[in-house]
């Protein structure tokens, strides 16, 4: 088969979003997205919740996502599923779907980690965006994963340091909570912190050896904080929130930055990209745009609609591994855990 004949329906489900995409080699034609707004009202993600959301949204995800990009069943060449990391009766939909789909149509099944296709989707064919070479950095931030990857290649990659507890967008998700803001408040955090000043408070970054992350600290130092300062004021929260909500950006940002520069360091290699939801924070595409000028670094960092969720990056993942030929049978199991 000619690389240029290749289309690729991909399907991702591992947490709280359904999502498909149509990818014609390594351009997108089509990302659709349903977010799942029922866990707003629960403060996080409800699991049970989840998988039944993701039962409902699957036909017209997938459905939205071949009209978008006018293609028709027959012409796909194998469709590409999360296998996990993730939630187990989320993950379970996607791949049944892509599963049932790919027997029908009698075309081959790709598996992708989740994981990998958020450093992947740097290889996405995307105007004004340039790729990465090979061997580079792969910060990984995510409501699910702190990770800092060595790549030497598309698939042999390196885990170098990771968190010990909490994942950065949890850190972000947790701080918004104790500030009463609603869940997932990785974004109002930003949007309160673009308004604020990041030096008015001062928190404490946690010592952690090595290229290794912690963030629990923070989390309940932050708690602490607001419940001294409500003692004095009842409206610390609702007058200091931009001031707040900044001084947490920086001191977050600052966590990432100093490992990244300690990474770089010890592998000596500086092309950085970065990927996962939190990488649509503005304070750390700043932070990493800027260390271009300050330490010579190449970076990367993706369009803004493959940095969250999506299936247009277990796509790409997909169309790598249907070059190399790397299928899957129907027996192929979800995992919550999954090797790197
Ligand atoms: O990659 P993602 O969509 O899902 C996971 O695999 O976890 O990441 C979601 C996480 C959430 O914690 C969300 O609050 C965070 O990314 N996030 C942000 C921003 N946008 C999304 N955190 C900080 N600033 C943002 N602008
Ligand atoms: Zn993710």
């Amino acid at each position: 088969m000619q690389n240029s004949e290749v289309f690729i329906l991909a399907i991702e489900s591992s947490c709280d979003d359904t999502a498909a995409a149509v990818l014609h080699n390594d351009k997108v034609l089509s990302n659709v997205v349903a977010n799942q707004l029922i866990h707003a009202q629960y403060g996080g993600v409800v699991p049970e919740l989840a998988s039944r959301a993701h039962q409902q949204n699957i036909v017209p995800v997938i459905d939205a996502a071949l009209r978008k990009a006018n293609i028709s069943k027959e012409q796909l060449s194998a469709i590409a599923f999360t296998q996990g990391p993730g939630l187990m009766g989320s993950l379970l939909v996607g791949s049944s779907f892509a599963k049932s789909m790919a027997l029908a149509l009698e075309i081959p099944l790709v598996s992708v980690n989740h994981m990998h296709a958020h450093i992947l989707a740097h290889f996405i064919d995307e105007e004004g965006f340039e790729k990465p070479s090979f061997p580079f950095l792969a910060l990984t931030i995510s409501g699910g994963h702190t990770q800092i990857v060595q790549v030497n290649d598309f698939f042999d990659m390196t885990i170098i340091g990771e968190t010990t507890d909490d994942a950065v967008g949890e850190a972000f998700d947790k701080s918004a909570k104790i500030l009463g803001l609603p869940y997932p408040g990785g974004p109002l955090v930003d949007k309160h912190a673009q308004l604020g000043n990041p030096k008015t408070f001062a928190f404490t970054k946690p010592k952690v050896p090595g290229l290794n992350f912690s963030f629990s600290g923070l989390k309940t130092a932050i708690l602490y904080f607001v419940q001294k300062k409500k003692l004095d004021n009842p409206d610390f929260i609702a007058e200091n929130i931009n001031d707040i909500c900044a001084s947490i950006q920086y001191t977050i940002v600052e966590i990432l930055m100093d490992k990244l520069k300690l990474a770089v360091k010890e592998t000596g290699i500086n092309q950085i990209a970065i990927g996962g939801g939190v990488s649509a924070n503005s304070g750390i595409r700043k932070a990493i745009k800027d260390a271009e000028q300050k330490y010579g670094w190449k970076t990367f960092v993706p369009k803004f609609e493959y940095t969250t969720d999506n299936a247009a990056m277990i796509g790409i993942v997909g169309y790598q591994k249907f070059l190399s030929k790397q299928f899957e049978t129907a027996a192929v199991v979800s995992k919550a855990r999954i090797q790197f």
